[in-house]
């Protein structure tokens, strides 16, 4: 199942990663990274929440969000012009697992990201606890997750698998979406 929902959102992973990566040049496209990713993180809170089995991270990572822009002293409201977001809908566990996939795996991205953007854009640990994951153990975390997918899919129905593909783009799409309507990533991001 892994390497399935793996290949399947590897293109749009790819582009999520060369895009952001043209774009975190500043401090402020930081903070609007992170009001991006927050606005992600809160669409998918409650529709995750619906199933506890996964026992998603969406709203610690959410929380520590909220502390890292506390901190940059900005707030976690979208800057103007400020859009209307995609929305996202996960009607069975199948596509709840991989919606989740796809928050669970970002974390290990941050912890690449936030070592190259601490030091690129001088900014401190109590800016970076998103990124970071606060300094847990992530790639035991990422791994027990993994596990937990594992066993859901070897007693999953028939046809469980598309939907978690489906609900793992669907996630990549809530993410990209958001980015976009976030102003300040916005001139980067459409001249990547
Ligand atoms: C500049 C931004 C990003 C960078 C540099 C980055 C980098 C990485 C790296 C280095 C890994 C580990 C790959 C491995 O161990 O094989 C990873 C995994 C992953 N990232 Fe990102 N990432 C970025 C943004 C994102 C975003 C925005 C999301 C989704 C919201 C995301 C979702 C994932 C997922 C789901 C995985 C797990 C892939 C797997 O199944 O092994 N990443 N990323």
């Amino acid at each position: 199942m892994h390497a399935r929902l793996r290949a399947a959102t590897a293109d749009a992973h790819a582009a999520l990663d060369a895009r952001l990566r043209g774009a975190l040049v500043s401090r402020e496209r930081y903070g609007a990274f992170l009001r991006a990713s927050h606005r992600a993180l809160e669409m998918l809170e409650a529709p995750l929440g619906r199933f506890p089995r996964l026992e998603s991270s969406v709203g610690r990572r959410a929380r520590l969000i909220e502390r890292d822009l506390a901190a940059l002293r900005e707030s976690t409201s979208p800057s103007p012009p400020g859009r209307s977001s995609v929305t996202l809908e996960l009607s069975s566990e199948g596509e709840a697992f991989g919606a989740a996939y796809v928050v669970e795996g970002s974390a290990l991205g941050g912890l690449a990201l936030a070592k190259g953007l601490g030091t690129a854009l001088g900014l401190d640990d109590a800016t970076t606890r998103y990124l970071r994951d606060e300094g847990r153990e992530t790639l035991p975390a990422w791994r027990s997750f993994l596990a937990r997918l594992e066993a859901w899919n070897f007693a999953a129905p028939l046809g469980a698998e598309e939907q978690a593909v489906r609900g793992a783009r669907a996630a990549f799409a809530l993410y990209g979406a958001a980015f976009v309507d976030e102003g300040k990533l916005e001139t980067a991001w459409k001249s990547p």
